[in-house]
């Protein structure tokens, strides 16, 4: 799939639902100050949120659900908060692949795992493989991951190519570094969600969301329930999406 793949599906499409949404949840820290609480307990409060998350677009036909959830850069935190994440990722996925199974959803871990404890990478690889078949929602979780490491992933896998001979520097194009990126053959982000307040991608996802529609909302990622994910959802049907056309090229293609 080219780079442009995501933008000629999507407008193939005749309603407004986005094939593809990525959300930073952010905001759990402070979900978790404000009532006195310690982070990781606005951490635990998240993974409600999720469960919300993953319900809905399953309900709504969104066929990829990205969810930030660890970056490249969270490794600077405090060592316990590092820590206390990974034993909750643990227990999610222990808990959860049970209700993926019954819903239909396929489950996909995003990012550089070989840093992850053993164990963890283990649990990832069973709840992958028990998931594999499920033909419903999509669900990939970005952990340890960075846009940059991403691309630089992707480029060290061309350059390999290149120097195997497969591939001459002349014959790359966009789609072929498109095609060593995480997210290789799946529509790019159609609506780019950030909770939290922060108006910034913080290394999220940097080369496939070229065209996505950003939305930023100041809720915190534990109070993002069912009614904030249709706003989003409402605000996105209305807008234009242009990819580079004029208004009037737009709505004659829509006729
Ligand atoms: C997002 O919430 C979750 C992770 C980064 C793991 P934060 O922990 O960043 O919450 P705030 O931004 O400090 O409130
Ligand atoms: C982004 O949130 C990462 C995740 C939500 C996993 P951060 O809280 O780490 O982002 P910054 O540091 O405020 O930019
Ligand atoms: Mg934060």
């Amino acid at each position: 799939m080219g780079s442009g793949g995501g933008k000629s599906e999507y407008r193939g499409r005749k309603t407004k639902i986005p094939r593809h949404i990525a959300i930073i949840m952010d905001g759990n820290g402070r979900w978790a100050q404000s009532r006195n609480l310690p982070r990781h307990a606005g951490h635990r409060a998240g993974v409600e949120s999720v469960r919300v998350a993953v319900e809905e677009c399953a309900k709504q036909g969104v066929e990829v659900l990205t969810l930030f959830a660890f970056s490249s850069e969270n490794w600077n935190r405090p060592k316990k908060e590092v820590g206390l994440l990974f034993d909750l990722f643990m227990m999610a996925l222990q808990r959860d692949v049970k209700r993926m199974k019954k819903n239909n959803v396929r489950l996909r871990i995003i990012g550089d795992r070989t840093a992850f404890p053993d164990k963890l990478q283990k649990r990832i690889h069973i709840a992958e493989e028990e998931t594999a078949n499920n033909t419903g929602l999509l669900l990939q979780i970005a952990a340890n991951y960075g846009g940059r490491w991403d691309i630089t992933q992707a480029a060290r896998s061309v350059a390999e190519k290149v120097k195997s001979g497969e591939l001459q520097p002349e014959d790359i194009t966009e789609a072929t570094l498109s095609a060593e990126l995480s997210f290789a053959g799946l529509p790019e982000p159609d609506l780019f969600i950030r909770t939290g307040g922060e108006q910034r991608i913080s290394n999220f996802i940097l080369w496939q969301s070229a065209y996505s529609e950003l939305y930023f909302t100041e809720r915190l990622w534990p109070d993002f329930d069912a009614a904030e994910f249709d706003r989003a959802l409402k605000e996105f049907s209305q807008r234009e999406r242009r990819f580079g056309q004029t208004s009037e090229q737009i709505k004659e293609q829509q006729k």
